[in-house]
């Protein structure tokens, strides 16, 4: 190959009656990332790894909406056990009398009249069970007072499904306010779904609160830290950006539940627990700090979405008569709402001695967390309130900060009322980037490749905020794959795309697909997430148009050639979305200067196959060597995803 990169060229020629025309266009560097939402169990019970089930006593019975199949009665008490078994007595209550704090109300308080022998107190279940590896150090937890003045003595266990004690440790408490106490568990052996005891041995009264177990090996061994399997499977991904918390879950279900960053940073127990809108119970354990740290481990830059000022349309489950549920906060708290949109630009961004700047620094992160972009709503109904609110949000942010790029929506399908009206309002304002949504048929995204080639690239860019295939088998995973070519060749306005959801607790599953499943034990990535791996792993900043040519024109194949000026490599993306093998022909003579071997990874199957717990590796990408040439042609195996990246001749060089 001939050295010298020349990447704004346009270069003609001719090679087996094709005519190829390479055309070098920037893309956007961070076109792929992931989007999260506490969905199906996705935060507490998945990603944060917190293993106490309602650990504050605060679930209730409006975490649950009534129309919600399987109603559970949730109250103060959900995941917990009167313990009792050595012939003690005593009651238990939950109380409010003096909480911990005023942010959580409820408390646990025992009278142990008799401790008998094995004490009297309280077992957790945790989230379906609690799982431990042996010889794993656990940290544990707890504020208690004791409300009878004596001292107390209490006994912690974690004990096997057969009722074996695995880990056992005490402490004694005589204080009479709230004092933290904390131990460390080493179970002898592992059990994936033990439970977790506390009882006092004591005659007397004591009050609990905040009992927490957390594995002390964590993501990156963060202090209230996420589950290191399941993050781990996310930063594999390589994603260049996350998006958080949601979703529906940011504009909420009625204004009370919409999400409010400033409720979930801070210590723990002083964060403001609510009603998760996917009817589970929230306990934002994984907070804001934990989203941005998350994001700087994994390298992906921070999207957090803000409410518009309203509430989700869909609110009360209005979503069965038409969607009449939004809501708008008043405008006489508009300022507020805005300064605290403008507190969390502070809050990431701001000097350590700045009001919010100086909050992340004493929870641990003196330096700003770079945020770069913010998500003003979620596929809002376009209405009046949604405009004028979005549009003191937006003005606020441009005003105050001008270096933040905002992201508009433009409701949540990918054409009709609202995504028009969006549109216009976008125009009108001069959005920067706006957030459209899709859960469409794979043939949908076959036969909808070009759909960016004519937007108009002087207006708002697109950031492609949530879609899928509606399904989970490699079918799915490459039309999927075809269209994410489309939008690398339309990555000067793409700016951002993310499939969703992320992830999905087998047990809890609130929408489906998605893209990792779990369970307690093991984390299963769908054959789509080595889809999402390939694209966001084998990103570049410049597109090439004509690189790759099929013998015939189909909408079942699709391809994508870019180059990666931080690497230098350059990668081509290969689709097979058809039943037998198809000839691409490789024509690299304008993308001058690379070597003449590359790496070949590829993803290929039947057209159903599935990556589940049954089988989680049916399907999985392989990689090997492949020599490439400047005119090459490669059989693209059916049903296939290939990547094939090539290294400049001057890499490695010092
Ligand atoms: O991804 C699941 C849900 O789909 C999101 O919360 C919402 O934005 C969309 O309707």
């Amino acid at each position: 190959m001939v050295k010298n990169i020349s990447f704004l060229a346009i270069t003609l020629f001719i090679v087996s009656d094709h005519v190829f025309a390479q055309q070098a266009t920037s893309i956007s560097p961070n076109l792929f990332g992931v989007f999260f939402e506490d969905i199906s169990y996705a935060a507490d019970g998945g990603l944060y790894a917190e293993l106490i089930q309602n650990r504050s006593f605060e679930y209730n019975p409006g975490d649950k909406d009534a129309w919600t199949q399987n109603r559970a009665n949730w109250n103060a008490f959900t995941a917990w056990n009167y313990t009792n078994k050595g012939y003690g007595y005593g009651n238990i209550s939950i109380e409010t009398l003096t909480p911990l704090n005023a942010n959580n109300p409820h408390y646990l308080a025992i009278t142990v009249e008799e401790p008998g022998t094995d004490g009297v107190g309280i077992t957790n279940t945790g989230f379906d069970g609690i799982a431990v590896k042996k010889a794993q150090p656990y940290n544990f937890s707890t504020f208690v007072q004791s409300l009878s003045g004596n001292q107390l003595s209490f006994e912690i266990k974690l004990l096997g499904k057969n009722g074996d004690t695995l880990a056992l440790d005490s402490f004694n408490v005589s204080a009479n306010t709230w004092k933290k106490y904390t131990a460390t568990l080493l179970p002898t052996s592992g059990d994936d779904s033990c439970s977790f005891s506390i009882v006092c041995k004591t005659k007397g009264k004591f009050a609990i609160d905040m009992v927490s177990l957390m594995p002390q090996h964590t993501f990156n061994n963060e202090a209230n830290g996420l589950r290191a399997d399941l993050a781990q499977a996310i930063a594999e991904i390589h994603p260049k950006f996350m998006r958080f918390p949601g979703g529906c879950l940011v504009h909420g279900d009625g204004l009370g539940n919409m999400y409010r960053w400033k409720n979930t940073v801070g210590p723990v127990e002083q964060r403001v627990e609510q009603k998760n809108i996917w009817n589970y119970h929230q306990t934002v354990g994984l907070g804001f700090y934990e989203y941005f740290r998350f994001c700087e481990d994994i390298g992906a830059k921070p999207l957090p979405i803000v409410s518009a000022g309203v509430s989700c349309q869909n609110s009360g489950g209005t979503w069965r008569t038409g969607g009449t549920g939004q809501r708008a906060i008043a405008m006489a708290d508009m300022q507020q709402y805005v300064q605290d949109v403008l507190d969390l630009i502070e809050y990431a961004n701001g000097d350590a001695n700045t009001k919010w700047g100086s909050i992340r620094a004493a929870a641990g992160h003196p330096a700003p967390f770079n945020l770069q972009y913010i998500g003003v709503g979620n596929e809002d109904k376009q209405t009046d309130d949604f405009r004028q609110r979005f549009k003191i949000i937006f003005n606020a942010v441009k005003t105050h900060h001008p270096e933040i790029t905002v992201v508009g929506t433009v409701g949540p399908f990918y054409k009709g009322e609202d995504y028009d009206l969006g549109w216009q309002f976008a125009n009108a304002l001069h959005i920067p980037a706006v957030d459209e949504h899709y859960y469409e048929k794979p043939d949908w995204f076959l036969s909808n490749q070009h759909r960016y080639d004519s937007y108009d690239r002087t207006k708002s860019k697109v950031y492609v905020g949530e879609y899928a295939s509606q399904g989970n088998k490699l079918f799915n995973a490459l039309a999927e794959a075809a269209y994410m070519t489309s939008l690398e060749r339309n990555g000067d306005i793409v700016l951002m795309a993310s499939y969703a959801p992320l992830l999905a607790n087998n047990r809890h599953t609130s929408w489906s697909p998605n893209l990792i499943y779990f369970n307690n034990t093991v984390t299963v990535p769908t054959v789509n997430y080595y889809v999402q791996q390939m694209f966001s792993a084998n990103e570049g900043d410049k597109y090439y148009t004509g690189a790759v040519y099929f013998d015939k024109k189909d909408s079942t194949l699709a391809s994508s050639c870019v180059t990666d000026s931080k690497t230098g490599d350059l990668i081509l993306k290969i689709v097979n979305v058809s039943a037998q093998g198809e000839n691409a022909t490789i024509n690299l003579s304008s993308i001058k200067g690379y070597k003449d071997s590359a790496s070949l990874i590829v993803l290929t199957g039947d057209k159903d196959a599935i990556d589940d717990f049954a089988d989680p590796r049916t399907v999985t990408p392989a990689t090997s060597a492949i020599a490439v040439h400047t005119h090459f042609s490669y059989k693209a195996p059916a049903y296939s995803l290939t990547v094939i990246r090539i290294k400049h001749i001057n890499s490695g060089l010092k």
